[in-house]
């Protein structure tokens, strides 16, 4: 047996003193979705609803496990008094979404009875945190419109940052970059990254859109087998997690790393052999905490120019992480971690 499928849970490897992990099931809407609170932090805990057809129990635990803990690196970091949490629920967000199921979970949320506050993730979008929001207060209200700007804003800054310190540039402007994913985020930044006179190179699983990408933003579009080895200065991974492998890295040409995706580290040493490699990797949980910052802003009592301000932060955090690895000889990874613990233990 794995020490994946160890039954003792607090053996899990990904279990890190969660303080909270609530196992969730509604039988008449077949509901069965993971709840995990990583810290409660000082206000509540906050992080979105992903909806995936994991392929088990176990690997749905793992990411809920690890998306978690993110969350309270990427709330530390962005300087907000806020815990880490997820939601996953399990199940093929195309075929078992329903009203029913999504109305169950916000039954769920709603018993955390504001400890845990819920925002949208894969598989869940603003449509369905509608629904959600009928039946609990704990999501961000429906003003705040669409929190993939915030995220794609971030990652934007993100991408400058490490554009100056890898490349010596300052602006963007003939840089090329691939964007693998071109979601509700990744389309978002393409057409920022296109305004600031970059080279865009796109793909997606769903061709409907790549090529709305392609029309948009002017991106050349390329098959989403090809867009990790692109010959280009920027990669930005939007897609899922564990796009940067032992399987991928060798393929990687890119001089920087910077994207979206939750968790893309598929192993936590991936991040040494970047840092062996010569690539700059701008940790995800630092890079895309815009829409977190966004989501929080009325719960966390500022309004949208402070919002804006804490977006356009990311650009200061990572060039301070950035230099705390080149200053510790560690990888970014290890230093942005670092930063965030330094954070939280000075709390
Ligand atoms: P999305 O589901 O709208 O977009 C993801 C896109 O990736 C889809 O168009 C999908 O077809 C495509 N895709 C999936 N597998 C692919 C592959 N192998 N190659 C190429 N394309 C592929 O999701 P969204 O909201 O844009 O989020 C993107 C990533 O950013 C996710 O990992 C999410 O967890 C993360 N994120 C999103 C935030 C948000 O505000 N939406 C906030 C923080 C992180």
């Amino acid at each position: 047996m794995s020490n994946h499928a160890s039954p003792d849970l607090f053996l899990h490897p990904d279990f890190d003193g969660h303080e909270n992990v609530c196992f969730v099931t509604d039988s008449a809407s077949g509901l069965r979705a993971i709840i995990a609170i990583h810290r409660h932090g000082e206000m509540f805990a906050a992080g979105g609803i992903r909806m995936f057809p994991y392929a088990d129990t176990q690997a749905a635990l793992r990411d809920v496990l690890r998306l978690s803990r993110a969350m309270t690196y990427k709330l530390a970091v962005a300087g907000l008094p806020v815990g880490g949490a997820k939601s996953v629920i399990i199940g093929d967000p195309e075929v078992d979404k329903t009203v029913d199921l999504l109305t169950a979970f916000a039954g769920a949320v709603d018993r955390h009875g504001g400890s845990y506050r819920c925002g949208c993730d894969v598989g869940i979008n603003a449509d369905d945190l509608s629904i959600i929001r009928d039946h609990t207060a704990y999501t961000p209200p429906a003003r705040l419109g669409d929190l993939a700007i915030p995220t794609a804003t971030g990652v934007y800054h993100a991408i400058r940052a490490g554009v100056e310190v890898a490349l010596g540039k300052s602006s963007l402007e003939g840089i090329s970059v691939a964007v693998q994913g071109v979601g509700q985020v990744g389309a978002r930044l393409c057409k920022m990254l296109a305004a600031d006179g970059c080279r865009l190179v796109a793909a997606d699983v769903d061709a409907s859109r790549s090529s709305a990408v392609a029309e948009d933003s002017g991106a050349t579009i390329i098959s989403p087998q090809e867009i990790l080895a692109a010959d280009v200065d920027v990669l930005s991974p939007c897609a899922l997690g564990s796009a940067l492998s032992r399987d991928s890295l060798p393929d990687i040409r890119a001089k920087v790393i910077c994207g979206a995706a939750n968790n893309q580290l598929a192993a936590p040493d991936i991040d040494h052999a970047l840092h062996t490699a010569g690539i700059l990797y701008v940790p995800d949980f630092v890079a895309n905490a815009g829409g977190v910052i966004g989501g929080l802003q009325v719960d966390c009592g500022y309004d949208e120019n402070e919002s804006a301000d804490r977006v356009s932060a990311i650009y200061d955090s990572v060039h301070a992480i950035l230099r705390l690895a080149t200053e510790s000889g560690t990888s970014t990874n290890v230093a942005a971690e670092r930063f965030a613990r330094q954070i939280l233990d000075a709390k």
